[in-house]
């Protein structure tokens, strides 16, 4: 297996920019967890391919819309998060849920102000769709439901997400190599030894399974070194939300990677590219659901401080050697590398990355 994207994709600012339209606005991605969005009013907003973007609760629906105002531009939500109508910070325009400005300043001062003038200053909608508490979002509207896009992993995907529970870490790094570095380095285990003999090696062989899933993908093993403590809590949990054996990483195409171990720990990793070798990784570590609240709480103070540490460390050892990729393959042209078994995620994911840039792969 060879790789299929070229190197010069790594560092190519007009590649980025396609990558921007193809993968960011015309594809489904990541917005955010609904818990964060309860109630009335509450927002999050998510940079998306460039773009920032507010997912908001209006009395019970969720839409999204382009964050920027259509009087003179401003962002309309200053903060990443909060509760608040949906109203500009410079000339207060107050905006409904279908993106109209109805509460206009001042309107008499305006030469013409009609209903339908409203209407044409509507701010630019973004589609919502959720999968469990994973909410989506995209741009175009292509016919392409959430559901259609996740396929296979639709329901592995509510599943896990089913089964988040307590909120452990939020923790967020910003890594100089290209996003594809960043993915690629979380779909191969082939590393694991070299870059992260102390972390995550030290639970043993990882040999696993990888299946392809379309453009998704999940590699499934048992790690050999269990704590015996811990192996001893797995046993008496039978009752676990996520019935899953071992450790499991998903990538849902094309920059959102989870992973759990034994439903118990449960990570998202949401990769997002700020520009061609620039990108910001959000990682949210949480506890398993185990339907007993006193579980709950004895899994939580035993393995919760552990597993966030584990996680950052890990992306802490990342950080660095996607780094020196990003170095190495700027210097490359027409060179190709090689895959070995234990990359066939990657090479999955290098398919479904030509299969939409095509197009562009081809120019
Ligand atoms: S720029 Fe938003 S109200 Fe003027
Ligand atoms: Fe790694």
């Amino acid at each position: 297996m060879k790789p299929l994207i070229k190197s010069s994709f790594y560092s190519n600012n007009e590649c980025f920019e396609q990558e921007k339209i193809i993968l960011c606005h015309q594809m489904w991605n990541f917005g955010g967890f609904t818990t964060d969005l309860e109630n009335h009013n509450d927002y999050i907003c998510k940079e998306v391919g460039g773009k920032s973007i507010v997912i908001q609760n209006f009395h019970g629906k969720l839409k999204a819309f382009h964050n920027v105002c259509s009087h003179r531009f401003s962002r309309i939500h200053t903060n990443n998060q909060g509760n608040g109508a949906l109203q500009c910070p410079y000339h207060a325009w107050l905006y409904n849920s279908d993106g109209i400005p109805i509460g206009i300043p001042h309107q008499h001062e305006f030469n013409e102000m009609s209903d339908t003038l409203k209407k044409s200053l509507k701010l630019e909608r973004w589609l919502v769709e959720r999968c469990g508490v994973f909410i989506f979002i995209k741009k175009i509207d292509d016919g392409i439901s959430l559901k259609d896009h996740l396929g296979e992993i639709y329901e592995q995907l509510l599943d896990f997400s089913m089964a988040i529970g307590r909120q452990v870490e939020r923790y967020q790094t910003i890594i100089n190599a290209n996003w594809k570095i960043v993915v690629e380095n979380s779909l191969e285990s082939y590393h694991i030894w070299s870059v992260h003999p102390n972390s995550l090696g030290k639970f043993g062989a990882v040999e696993g399974d990888y299946f392809l899933y379309g453009l998704h993908s999940i590699y499934k093993s048992n790690p050999k070194k269990i704590d015996k403590k811990w192996e001893k809590f797995l046993g008496s949990v039978g009752n676990r939300s996520l019935k899953v054996n071992g450790y499991q990483h998903y990538l849902v195409f094309p920059m959102l990677t989870l992973a759990t171990f034994s439903g118990m720990s449960l990570t998202v990793h949401v990769i997002n590219p700020l520009n061609s070798t620039t990108t910001e990784v959000t990682n949210y570590t949480f506890m398993g659901k185990l339907n007993d609240e006193r579980l709950e709480e004895t899994l939580f103070n035993m393995n919760s401080q552990s597993t966030a540490d584990l996680t950052r460390v890990a992306w802490e050892e990342d950080k660095p050697i996607c780094e020196q990729v990003q170095l190495g393959i700027s210097e490359v042209e027409e060179k190709t590398g090689i895959f070995s078994r234990e990359e066939q995620r990657v090479y999955g994911f290098h398919k479904a990355y030509v299969q939409f840039m095509s197009e562009y792969v081809r120019a």
